[in-house]
């Protein structure tokens, strides 16, 4: 598929080009993270409301970023913020016990079948690393078991095999951790063996080899980190049995998954009794609050019930989890939002896939509830090894081409390593027809 005579964007980006000359002397790269950074440079957006963003040079566009899914109201969402604006009349860091974060758990505990207790920090990151030190402290052990490509933070515990290098990620069958970072401790790369995701038959062979000396298994219930990867069948429950068979704590990871597909996550929807749960994003619609939450003895091992270190001056500041209650409550009285979400979702896919066809481009739509990806390729996409070449750059050539041409369009799709959207509730039918309509435009010039 030839894109090269497509047309560059029309619109102005004068003024992120000149604020990323400022930013990259005052920030590495300009940047706040490196998810932020894409070639020549980032298009600096200045505010959110509802499902668009607006952008400094003032293009406005329908948001498909929704800050990496954490936005599942809408940016600003008129009730959400009301109840925020309350809140920030009377003290944002209490820093110590507060009735907010007992209702909020109450909450929580209420919505999500298999947990008994839950206890708040800020980013997923977090949650992901208290809920593995937890895990080591209970079972004495160390290693850590992750799936390629799976995504649970930046720490030591799990920078690991976060995209699938072929060059130095060896065969399926003996697949070798590859740090995603330098910088990190050595004895990390003792703590963890990797797997392919839905792979059962080398989940086996590994808890096989490794079982005994397993503190946990940790796992996207659905693979967003790759796009839309669905666990195949069968594969949530075998990591369930082979946890429970060598003993080893399964941690669900559902920093993503975890409120945006329900308020129970997908993995106990899904009749798979995690022993440790993580959330994060979108508990809150934007505001930092991340979750570990468990059953009574597994949780109660965190001080100061237990021995596990859990501490952090933001953990339940005010703010947080007043957004966090804001947005809990809604989904729990409105529950026929993720219905709203999974139709708009199978819309947007429908409608790429029939303009795909009418094309005749090979690309492949997945889509699960208000998250969707596309991928130029001809196979599906069932793990970090079927990602097209675009699994381990952000600028492949067929990727930037399209989200160039949303861009002009009207339609921010955040570069990343593949082409991966959210949904909102705010997003409306018309603006989904109205993306569906631009990029079979697209898709019928490069077949032309
Ligand atoms: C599944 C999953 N776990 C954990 C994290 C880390 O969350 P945070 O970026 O809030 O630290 C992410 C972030 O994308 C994620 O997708």
């Amino acid at each position: 598929m030839s894109s090269a005579h497509l047309q560059q964007p029309a619109i102005s980006l004068a003024r992120s080009a000149e604020l990323y000359r400022r930013a990259r002397v005052v920030s590495p790269g300009g940047v706040h993270g490196d998810g932020r950074f894409y070639d020549p440079h980032p298009v600096y957006l200045r505010s959110g409301m509802g499902s668009h963003v607006t952008d400094v040079d003032g293009n406005e566009y329908v948001d498909f970023h929704c800050g990496f899914g954490a936005i599942l109201l809408g940016h600003s969402e008129a009730r959400w913020l009301a109840d925020l604006t309350e809140r920030i009349k009377t003290g944002t860091c209490l820093a110590s016990a507060n009735e907010a974060e007992v209702e909020l758990s109450e909450k929580l505990v209420s919505a999500i079948p298999n947990i008994d207790m839950v206890a708040f920090c800020n980013t997923g990151s977090e949650a992901t690393y208290h809920a593995i030190r937890l895990a080591r402290a209970i079972t004495g052990r160390r290693k850590l078991l992750k799936f390629e490509g799976n995504y649970h933070g930046w720490h030591d515990y799990v920078a690991w095999s976060t995209r699938f290098d072929a060059s130095v990620g060896g065969p399926a069958n003996d697949p070798v951790p590859v740090p995603a970072s330098s910088g990190m401790s050595d004895s990390a790369a003792d703590e963890v063996v990797t797997c392919g995701y839905n792979d059962i038959a080398h989940l086996e062979e590994v808890v096989e080899e490794h079982g005994a000396e397993l503190a946990a298994v940790i796992v996207e219930p659905i693979f967003h980190n790759a796009g839309v990867v669905m666990p195949a069948e069968g594969f949530l429950e075998a990591c369930r049995t082979v946890s429970t068979r060598c003993g080893a704590l399964l941690i669900a990871d559902e920093v993503i998954t975890g409120v945006r597909h329900g308020l129970a996550g997908v993995a106990a929807r899904r009749g798979i009794d995690a022993d440790i749960m993580t959330m994060g994003k979108a508990v809150a619609n934007g505001v930092p609050l991340a979750v570990v939450a468990g059953r009574e003895g597994i949780m109660s091992h965190l001080r100061p019930t237990g021995d596990v270190l859990f501490a952090g001056t933001f953990n339940g500041n005010a703010l947080s989890v007043a957004a966090g209650i804001s947005c809990v409550d809604r989904l729990m009285t409105e529950p026929q939002i993720y219905d709203y979400l999974s139709a708009l979702g199978r819309r947007l896919a429908g409608g790429l896939r029939d303009a795909l066809g009418k094309a005749g481009v090979g690309a492949r739509v997945q889509q699960y509830g208000s998250v969707w990806a596309l991928y130029f390729a001809d196979r599906p996409v069932l793990s970090a090894r079927d990602l097209p070449d675009s699994g381990t750059t952000k600028s492949g050539p067929r990727e930037s081409a399209y989200r160039r041409w949303m861009l002009q369009r009207g339609f921010y799709i955040h570069p990343h390593y593949f082409l991966r959207g959210y949904l909102n509730a705010s997003h409306t039918e018309d603006e989904v027809d109205a993306f569906v309509e631009a990029s079979a435009d697209y898709f019928d010039q490069c077949s032309a």
